[in-house]
C-alpha cells in the first residue's frame, strides 16, 4: 500500500508545483504514478522520510526523517537515450548546490555524490513512457542531512552534512536551494547536454582510479581512464582493452 498524503508548498517561484510530504513510500514511485495521471512537466515531489526509498540497481535507499528525499518530472520530448545525460547534470547540480555551503564535494561516477570520500547522496533516474507517447523522467535525490550515525553495513561508506560539519541543518532552506539549482540545471540541459561536460570531468574522482566493474556476478578489475562526451566511463581492463560503460551497465567500485 503506497502512502501518498502531500500539499501543495507555497512561495515558489516557478511554473510547476512542489509537492510535500511529512512521509512517503517513495517519492519516485509516488512521482510516476502523478505523472501517468498527466501531472505537469517541473512537478517536484519532496519528502522528509521515505519508507520504501529505492536505489539505483534495485537496491534500496535509507531514508530516516532528517533527509532530504526529493524527486522532479521532466517531460523533455527526445528520445530516452538523450536524457542519460540528465543524471550525471543533477550530480553536477548537486555539487554546485552543496559547494555553495562552502563544502567540497566530489563525484563518483556515475551519480554519486561524496564528501570526504563517502557518500552523501545519490541520484535514481526513470524513464517511461507517458499515455500520450512523450518520454518522461522521474528524477529522484536522496541527500543525508542530518543523521547522526548509519547501521553497521553503511558506516564505514555514508556520510551526512551533520556527521561532516558537526551542525543541524535546516531542511526547507536547504530543499529550497536544491530545486533552485536543479530548475537552473534543466534549463542548462535543454540548451545542450554537454553544458555540464567540463564540469562533470573536473568534479569526477573516479578518473585515474583502479576499478571493479561488478556484472552478471562477475568483478573485472579496470582502470578509469576518462569520462566519455556521453558521460560515459572510459576504462582500460588489466588486458589493455579499452571500454566505455554506461550508466545502469555496471556498478563500479573504487579501489584505493
Ligand atoms: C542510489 O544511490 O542508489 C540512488 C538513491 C536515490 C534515492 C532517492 S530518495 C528520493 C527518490 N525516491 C526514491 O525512492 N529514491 C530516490
Amino acid at each position: 500500500m503506497e502512502k501518498s498524503d502531500y500539499s501543495v508548498r507555497e512561495g515558489f517561484d516557478r511554473a510547476a508545483p512542489v509537492l510535500y510530504s511529512e512521509c512517503l513510500t517513495s517519492t519516485n514511485s509516488v512521482l510516476k504514478r502523478l505523472a501517468a495521471d498527466g501531472a505537469a512537466s517541473g512537478t517536484v515531489l519532496w519528502a522528509r522520510e521515505q519508507t520504501a526509498g529505492r536505489g539505483r540497481l534495485g537496491r534500496s535507499f535509507l531514508s530516516p526523517e532528517g533527509g532530504i528525499y526529493l524527486s522532479v518530472l521532466w517531460r523533455p520530448g527526445c528520445p530516452p537515450e538523450k536524457t542519460v545525460s540528465l543524471t550525471a547534470c543533477a550530480a553536477a547540480a548537486l555539487c554546485r548546490w552543496i559547494e555553495g555551503y562552502g563544502l567540497k564535494p566530489e563525484i563518483k561516477w556515475p551519480n554519486d555524490v561524496l564528501l570526504d570520500g563517502k557518500k552523501l547522496s545519490g541520484i535514481l533516474t526513470e524513464g517511461f513512457t507517458a499515455p500520450d507517447g512523450g518520454f518522461s523522467v522521474v528524477l529522484g535525490i536522496g541527500v543525508n542531512v542530518n543523521t547522526e550515525s548509519f547501521p553497521e553495513e553503511l558506516a564505514d561508506t555514508a556520510v551526512s552534512l551533520r556527521m561532516a560539519t558537526g551542525r543541524i541543518w535546516e531542511l526547507d532552506g536547504l530543499a529550497r536551494e536544491l530545486i533552485a539549482q536543479l530548475d537552473g540545471m534543466y534549463r542548462l540541459w535543454c540548451a545542450g547536454p554537454g553544458a555540464f561536460l567540463k564540469e562533470y570531468r573536473s568534479r569526477c574522482t573516479t578518473t585515474g582510479h583502479e576499478v571493479l566493474l561488478e556484472s552478471g556476478g562477475l568483478s573485472i578489475p579496470a582502470r578509469a581512464v576518462g569520462i566519455n562526451d556521453d558521460y560515459s566511463l572510459a576504462v582500460e581492463t588489466a588486458g589493455g582493452e579499452r571500454r566505455d560503460v554506461r550508466f545502469g551497465e555496471v556498478s563500479v567500485r573504487m579501489q584505493h
